[in-house]
């Protein structure tokens, strides 16, 4: 079930939104777990077989498995019940957000204007919104990432923490942080020679994977880069809350502002499948510009189309069709070896990893998974509760 913000920004909710809250929640959880499982089975005992007579010797993709199900009332039910559930996650946040507003931007001011863990903030009025970002309520979250609402806001961070909290019914960790734990603790292990002095976070949103960075490597300078100035607002208050140090910037990860060798690590958490394909190479060739030689690219994503059975890669490319992540699908059909190779990283450099969550997870087990081959599964990217994350990489020439 959920687990609730403890920072000073966590929005202040009567016990009438928190129940609404954990209706949603539970609805999700519900759509997610249990009517998930019931129409794989219904695809498995009533579709599969004739499917697959019909491809005969075929290969059976994603798509043809979507073309497959639509018909199923299971499917109907399925999308009907994750699409509303996924409205419903943003409108019982924008209620809260609606009633404290001035609240929350004083509470981000008070934070920022007094930045006692060290922090700074550096935001561009001047940075142009890609379109990619500007023309769609990604995941249909009202404002995306950037809309202002006057003044010094914080809204739509307010709206990606509280709403990511109702979303992921507890699956993503203690201030939802777990996958900024899963890849500090990866790296930690696979590279544990290494002492990385600055790290750099691309599509930061509102920092709560960045953090467990610095707190796994106290000694380091580490940043974020993000185009959204009230998510970045939000990401710099909520860290000096939380007493960790780290730097904000509005930057593309397209153009990034950092020098030529720079940084020791470069990541990326749950980013890249929201970019068309031109701008990830463009990411990828600016992330090896700044990384210093031998230095590590770490993204964390959804796994590739072709390592995943066909019911899987119909599951996951669902949000491509019915959740308005329009890159959704094409991210997950490029190959990520090429693409780190077509950026500059040699071939020899790459690497990938399915782990479970660290912070669910005993930190030997966690560590015997993250370093094993990596095994692709069903709970491969998928959230539920049980869900292993998917990372790639690669080490620049050194
Ligand atoms: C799905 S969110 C990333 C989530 C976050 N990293 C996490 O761990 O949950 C995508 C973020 O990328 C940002 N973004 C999109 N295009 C960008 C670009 N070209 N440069 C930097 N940030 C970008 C968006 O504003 C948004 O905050």
């Amino acid at each position: 079930m959920t687990q609730p913000i403890t920072h000073a920004l966590a929005l202040d909710r009567n016990r009438d939104t928190r129940a609404r809250e954990r209706f949603v929640s539970g609805l999700r959880g519900f759509v997610l777990n249990d009517l998930a499982a019931t129409m794989r089975t219904d695809f498995e005992s009533a579709v599969a077989t004739n499917l697959e007579k019909e491809a005969g010797d075929k290969v059976l993709d994603g798509a043809d498995v979507h073309r497959a199900i639509r018909g199923r009332e299971i499917f109907k039910a399925y999308s009907s019940a994750r699409c509303t559930a996924q409205q419903m996650v943003w409108d019982v946040v924008m209620d809260s957000i609606e009633k404290q507003r001035g609240q929350l931007n004083n509470t981000g001011k008070s934070l920022a204007d007094k930045p006692k863990a060290g922090g700074t903030l550096e935001l561009d009025p001047d940075l142009e919104i890609p379109r990619y970002v500007e023309a769609v309520d990604v995941h249909l979250m009202p404002g995306c990432y950037y809309k202002e609402y006057g003044g010094e806001d914080l809204a739509a961070g307010a709206l990606y923490d509280q709403g990511l909290n109702v979303f992921a019914f507890g699956a993503m960790g203690r201030e939802l942080n777990d996958i900024g734990w899963s890849m500090a603790n990866f790296y930690k292990n696979r590279f544990a020679d290494r002492r990385p002095r600055r790290i750099l976070d691309a599509g930061c949103t509102i920092g709560h994977n960045t953090l467990p960075w610095k707190q796994v490597f106290p000694d380091a300078e580490v940043h974020g880069i993000d185009v959204a100035a009230p998510c970045l607002r939000y990401a710099h208050a909520r860290a000096e809350a939380m007493g960790v140090e780290a730097h904000f910037h509005q930057q593309s990860a397209e153009d990034i502002r950092f020098p030529d060798n720079s940084m020791d690590v470069v990541f990326s958490s749950m980013f890249l499948h929201e970019l068309p394909n031109k701008a990830i190479r463009q990411y990828l060739a600016e992330a090896h510009r700044v990384l210093r030689p031998g230095g590590v690219l770490l993204n964390m994503e959804l796994p590739p189309n072709d390592r995943m059975a066909a019911y899987d890669q119909f599951y996951l490319d669902w949000d491509s069709y019915y959740n308005n992540e329009p890159f959704y699908k094409d991210f997950r059909d490029q190959n990520p070896k090429e693409l780190t190779v077509a950026a500059g990283f040699p071939a020899d450099g790459y690497f990938e990893g399915v782990m479970p969550r660290y912070t669910y997870t005993d930190e030997e087990d966690f560590i015997a998974m993250a370093l094993a081959d990596p095994e692709f599964g069903e709970d491969t990217g998928r959230l539920s509760d049980v869900i292993f994350w998917y990372g790639f990489g690669s080490v620049k020439q050194g």
